[in-house]
């Protein structure tokens, strides 16, 4: 949250960056529950959608729907085009260096399964070592659990320090000649912490050992550019970038997935199949089989669009600020312990009662029409070093501001006044 942080934010704060006009763009901000107004702090399970999105969907639906790739007709050629669009638009996001090199998935989940099963068992073998780090999400955790139990290789865990940090000595110490992989998260979900991993992936990249990132919550937080950071994978989701649900890109170098063989097969993914050989695909069609979500992807371009009008740098500055504001609000709190207090941090605050389960903080919260996630976030491995059993997590994007901390401040004194 401060130092590293704070040489990506401008000096001017977040004095021109309009928030209640960003707000008029969500329409479900207006919603109220239990007859309050909506306090919406469950972005890093899924963000909300703008009226553009939703506007996007409903389009396609009404007067472009068609499949993709496989139509002379005007519908689906309009269809086609669009969706192409969208994969360019990705592209220009992330600045990767070609648009065969966008894989249009389900979200970060499949992306990492797909390169999981596709690189891990085309080019991994038994007694190859595997790092991640302590403060994956389960989504990069198991499918390496499942490569490893296939072909007898095996995980290496970075440990996380009591801040919630990744420690990059301990990364530097595991990294030796049996390390075939590397994947760790980009942002903690369940902590916020972010990961330095441009220096993660040169000093893996100094051994020839190719990185994947888990940029779920990332990718809504900050520009994020691959180029840059130099990794060989990357992974994110649509729906927590304010774009539909059921789409996600894995995003990889193209020498990589080249060598890589498909990871499912049927339509689409093959230039010709007879019943003795199948020719697949050229990138990035060879990883797409099937029918994929049409609407989704379009409607992830018009997130990205909307994403392109805002300025970067204050929307960080903006959630820096939600995030300090917070901070400080809660830690005025003597029964309450902060879990994540990484220096350099995203828009998450996870926090604990000494006396109360998460579970009934967000079910208290919820009646105040306060919406944070309480569990253990997909992330069982980061309650255990933390020795608890959950976390009540406000996680904040974009369109907070400071009213929704100032309401979930006040659902928490009415949590603590009925556990009083
Ligand atoms: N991975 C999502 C979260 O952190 C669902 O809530």
């Amino acid at each position: 949250m401060k130092a590293a942080r704070e040489k990506r934010l401008p000096q001017s704060g977040t004095e021109s960056f309009n928030v209640d006009k960003i707000r008029r763009d969500f329409p479900i901000l207006k919603e109220r529950v239990h007859g309050k107004p909506l306090v919406y702090l469950d972005n890093g399970a899924t963000s909300q959608k703008p009226q553009v999105v939703i506007d996007a969907l409903n389009r396609y639906y009404k007067s472009e729907n068609s499949n993709i790739h496989r139509g002379v007709h005007y519908l689906s050629e309009r269809a086609t085009a669009n969706y192409e669009a969208a994969r360019e638009k990705i592209r220009q996001f992330i600045n990767a260096e070609r648009g065969n090199e966008i894989i249009f998935v389900r979200g970060t989940t499949e992306a990492i399964n797909l390169v999981a099963q596709s690189y891990g068992r085309s080019f991994l073998k038994a007694g190859d070592e595997i790092v991640i780090s302590a403060m994956e999400h389960h989504s990069n955790i198991v499918p390496w659990q499942i490569l490893c139990g296939q072909i007898g290789a095996r995980l290496r865990v970075v440990p996380i320090n009591h801040d919630g940090e990744f420690v990059l000595d301990e990364y530097r110490r595991l990294l030796n000649e049996s390390t075939k992989l590397v994947s760790l998260t980009h942002v903690s979900n369940a902590l916020g912490s972010i990961v330095p991993v441009k220096e993660a992936v040169r000093l893996a990249h100094e051994r020839a050992i190719p990185v994947l990132l888990d940029g779920a919550q990332a990718v809504p937080h900050f520009k994020v550019d691959v180029q840059d950071i130099g990794c060989d994978f990357y992974a994110f989701s649509g729906h927590k970038l304010f774009g539909p649900t059921g789409v996600g890109v894995l995003y990889g170098k193209a020498e990589l997935l080249d060598a890589m063989p498909p990871y499912q097969g049927g339509g689409d993914m093959i230039s010709l199949v007879t019943f003795e050989k199948t020719h697949y695909n050229v990138l990035p069609y060879k990883f797409e089989a099937g029918t994929p979500n049409i609407a989704g992807g379009i409607g992830l371009g018009a997130a990205i669009d909307y994403l392109n009008g805002l300025n970067w740098e204050e929307v960080c500055a903006h959630e820096h600020d939600l995030l300090a504001y917070a901070t400080n609000a809660l830690s005025a709190f003597e029964t309450i312990r902060i879990i994540g207090t990484a220096q350099d941090k995203a828009s998450v605050l996870s926090f604990v009662f000494d006396h109360i389960h998460a579970h009934d903080v967000g079910t208290i919260l919820d009646q105040e029409g306060v919406a944070i996630r309480a569990g253990h976030h997909c992330a069982m491995p980061v309650m255990q070093r933390f020795g608890v059993p959950a976390t009540a997590r406000a996680s904040f994007a974009l369109y907070n501001n400071r009213e929704d901390v100032d309401a979930l401040v006040q659902g928490i004194h009415r949590v603590l006044k009925v556990f009083s």
